[in-house]
Order: C-alpha cells, then sequence, then structure tokens
C-alpha cells in the first residue's frame, strides 16, 4: 500500500484534469460509493470462484458482526447505488474514481491499495455504448499521450453460450487434468474459464486442441465483434483475442482490456466489458450494464507528460527583513488575480543572490523581487529568468496587471 509523494501527485493531477474535461464532453458523470461494503455484494457480484473474492478480499466482522469488505473494485457498488435508489430503468452514465484493495502479491504495478478511474453505462444494450466507450478509451490515451498500445477484446457471448462452452471445455479438459498445471487444475474446479488465461505453456497447447470459444457464440456475435474491431483497426491496434475472459464473473459479451509493452508482466492499464446480468443478480431490475476502469498507477507509468502544460511559476522575492504584511498583500493579490500561476513565496530569508539561485533551481519563469528600496517606494522588480532575460521596474499597480495578463 505505497504511500504517494508530491512529486507522484503532480502526474496524477495534470491526468486526472485532462480526464474531466473527456468525461464532460462525454457527458458523464460522478458517481461516490463507499470503500466498505458488505462482503455478500462481492461474492454475489465478482464471484465466488473469482480470486479477487476467493483470496484477494479485506474482509472484517463490524459490531454487528457482519462481514464487512474493502472494495476490490467499483462496478458492484455503482449497481448496488442505483438498485438501492430504484434507478434500474433509467440511462445513466457515471464515472468513477478512488482507492480499491485487493490482497495480491506485491510487484511492480500491482499493489494492496491501487487506484481506479471506472466508466460505467447503464441502460443501453449492446450496440452505440460499446462504440462509445472504445471511442473514450482512444481519447484518454491521444489526451495524455500514450501511442504504444494495443487493446485486445473478445466476445463472451450471452449467458447461455458461456456456459455450454464452460460444459464443453470441462468435458475436454476433466480426462487430462494431469497434465495441467497444478494452479490450472484448481481453475478447472471453481472457474473453468479461467483455464483460457493460464500463462502456463503446456496448458496453452493443450486448450488448441480444445473446444474453441467462437464455435459457441451466435453469428449476430460474432459479427457485432468484427464490426466493432473493423471501425477501430485504421486508428489502433486493436486485436481479437480468443484467450480473454477476464477475472470476474460477471461479464457476458464483449470484453476488453488495454495493454502496453512499456509496463512489463502486468501490462494491463485498463480492463472492461459488458455485465448485463449483474442487476439482476444483485435483486435489482434487468438492466443493461458496460464499463471499463484504468488502472491509475499503471497509466501513470506510461503517460508522457511533454505535451501537457506545466503551469508558469513566478518567484517571488523578499530580502531582507521586508517580509511584513505589505508584501504579503502584493502576494494575495497576484494569486487572486490569476490562479493558474505557481508563485513560489519561498516563505524563508534569505540572501537576494540565495533566493534568486532557488528560484532558477524551482524552474521560475520569473521572479518579482521587493527590496528595500522598492519596499519605501512602492515598487517592485519584474526579472525575466530566462538566460539574458531583461529586468524592469514596476509600480504595484503595474505588476499586477502584467501578472493577469500572463
Ligand atoms: P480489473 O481488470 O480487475 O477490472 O481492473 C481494472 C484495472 O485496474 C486493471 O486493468 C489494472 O490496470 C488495475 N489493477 C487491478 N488490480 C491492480 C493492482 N493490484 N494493482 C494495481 N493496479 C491494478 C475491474 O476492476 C472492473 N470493475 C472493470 C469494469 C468496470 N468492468 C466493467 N466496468
Amino acid at each position: 500500500m505505497p504511500d504517494l509523494f508530491p512529486e507522484d501527485l503532480e502526474k496524477w493531477h495534470i491526468f486526472e484534469s485532462k480526464l474531466l474535461s473527456i468525461f464532460h464532453s462525454f457527458d458523464t458523470h460522478e458517481i461516490r460509493t463507499p470503500l466498505l461494503e458488505s462482503t455478500e455484494l462481492f461474492s454475489r457480484s465478482v464471484g465466488n470462484s473469482s480470486d479477487i473474492v476467493n483470496k484477494e478480499l479485506y474482509s472484517f466482522l463490524d459490531r454487528n458482526k457482519e462481514s464487512l469488505s474493502l472494495r476490490p473494485e467499483g462496478s458492484a457498488s455503482v449497481i448496488r447505488a442505483i438498485i438501492q435508489r430504484k434507478q434500474e430503468q433509467e440511462k445513466h452514465k457515471l464515472w468513477y474514481q478512488g482507492p480499491m484493495f485487493r490482497y495480491e502479491r506485491p510487484q511492480r504495478g500491482r499493489f494492496r491499495q491501487f487506484h481506479q478511474v471506472g466508466v460505467e453505462y447503464l441502460g443501453f444494450e449492446e450496440g452505440i455504448a460499446e462504440y462509445e466507450l472504445i471511442s473514450m478509451v482512444l481519447q484518454i490515451n491521444k489526451l495524455i499521450g500514450i501511442s504504444d498500445f494495443t487493446i485486445k477484446i473478445n466476445h463472451l457471448g450471452d449467458e447461455l453460450a458461456k456456459q455450454s462452452f464452460c460444459n464443453s471445455l470441462t468435458s475436454f479438459l476433466k480426462p487430462h487434468i494431469n497434465e495441467l498445471h497444478e494452479k490450472d487444475q484448481a481453475r478447472l474446479k471453481s472457474n473453468p474459464l479461467r483455464v483460457l488465461d493460464s500463462k502456463e505453456e503446456s496448458t496453452q497447447a493443450l486448450l488448441k486442441k480444445g473446444p474453441q470459444f467462437q464455435d459457441f457464440i451466435s453469428d449476430a456475435s460474432k459479427s457485432f465483434l468484427q464490426n466493432l474491431v473493423g471501425a477501430y483497426t485504421d486508428y489502433c491496434d486493436i486485436q481479437i483475442d480468443q484467450s480473454l475472459v477476464r477475472g470476474l464473473d460477471y461479464y457476458t459479451g464483449i470484453v476488453f482490456e488495454t495493454v502496453s509493452k512499456e509496463l512489463g508482466a502486468q501490462d494491463a492499464f485498463l480492463g472492461g466489458g459488458r455485465y448485463d446480468n449483474l442487476s439482476k443478480q444483485l435483486g435489482g431490475k434487468d438492466m443493461h450494464a458496460i464499463g471499463f476502469a484504468i488502472g491509475v498507477e499503471r497509466i501513470i507509468e506510461i503517460l508522457t507528460l511533454e505535451h501537457l502544460n506545466q503551469p508558469l511559476k513566478v518567484g517571488f522575492i523578499v530580502p531582507g527583513e521586508q517580509i511584513n504584511k505589505k508584501t504579503y498583500k502584493i502576494a494575495d493579490d497576484l494569486r487572486s488575480v490569476n490562479n493558474n500561476i505557481i508563485l513560489d513565496t519561498f516563505l524563508s530569508e534569505g540572501s537576494l543572490k540565495s533566493q534568486l539561485r532557488r528560484a532558477n533551481k524551482n524552474n521560475c519563469s520569473y521572479a518579482i523581487i521587493i527590496g528595500d528600496d522598492e519596499f519605501k517606494n512602492d515598487q517592485v522588480i519584474w526579472k525575466d529568468l530566462s538566460e539574458g532575460g531583461e529586468q524592469e521596474l514596476l509600480t504595484s499597480k503595474e505588476v499586477i496587471e502584467k501578472y493577469t495578463n500572463l
């Protein structure tokens, strides 16, 4: 559960502000749900056979002996909230963000407390919503400068197709159970579809000879997947991946993940799909649902900040004894006329030379200097800190004007 320090969070803030503008343009609105939910919510949604519920939940009994868990993901809570408000029959375009908790083995890109930004479109049947969400994923990657990524996509059919493929896969694998790795043997018992996700080469070789998913899904589902992929092949690397089943039980229909080679073993920085049965499963009315979640720590690792505008910084330098009410009034006025600029007040005394050195080190573009003479005459020195930059004497009114228009 890592601590996040200012140098980490600066990238996060820029990322978040870019995302806000995208959500705004898609007319998608924020929802916040609690970090704690009843454990039952996750066993009934993410699924009892999933690793997330089986091994990774942080659960405890509260004072009333009810089992509660820290949320491992956000979709189940969003559906619970909408059911509780009895709004399953309305349409919702929602986004959320915050920490999620999974008791996983920590490694690069995998933490026990991590953060997701998720999007859920509720009440939209298979069709335009899939296109809209893939478009949103592309927009996000473009706006934050991620160009080297692959979208893996698959269609899991409806519940019936999923079930009959599952049965056929189980009958095929059972006679070979001793050839499977221990982990895959356990998966075969608890959730046979997860065997498709196996990283074992021998399992993958065996699976090639077994039943294939595309033979179980309907022609309509197949052509929907083909058309969806076809619409984006000119814009990004998007590939059908028959082995993509995803680790949460609630999916039916389209599922997708976005991966980057730059991330190492944990290469997925975004995952999602359709989960039309979840509302009913949780005791609500029928409600179509599709969404995705971004792993913030992972996307931050690969995003480039080159073309993200860094805010302008101005050093506020008051050498000697002059730090008092009057100079602070000037700083207050500057901040209130233009708060897009960082006014770097060093909060320390010290010589002019050492404060200027510090302004350069802190990447300030300009410095405002108020020495003894300026202080007496109600003036400031405005100094351009770029190489060969000039300096000029301004009245306090003029500096406000200059700062406003910077
Ligand atoms: P997920 O694939 O389990 O899906 O998680 C989404 C993303 O969260 C992953 O692609 C990954 O980037 C990040 N992530 C997951 N576990 C960790 C971890 N331990 N450390 C760091 N990052 C991690 C879901 O959670 C679904 N609720 C997504 C969804 C929304 N499906 C439909 N709507």
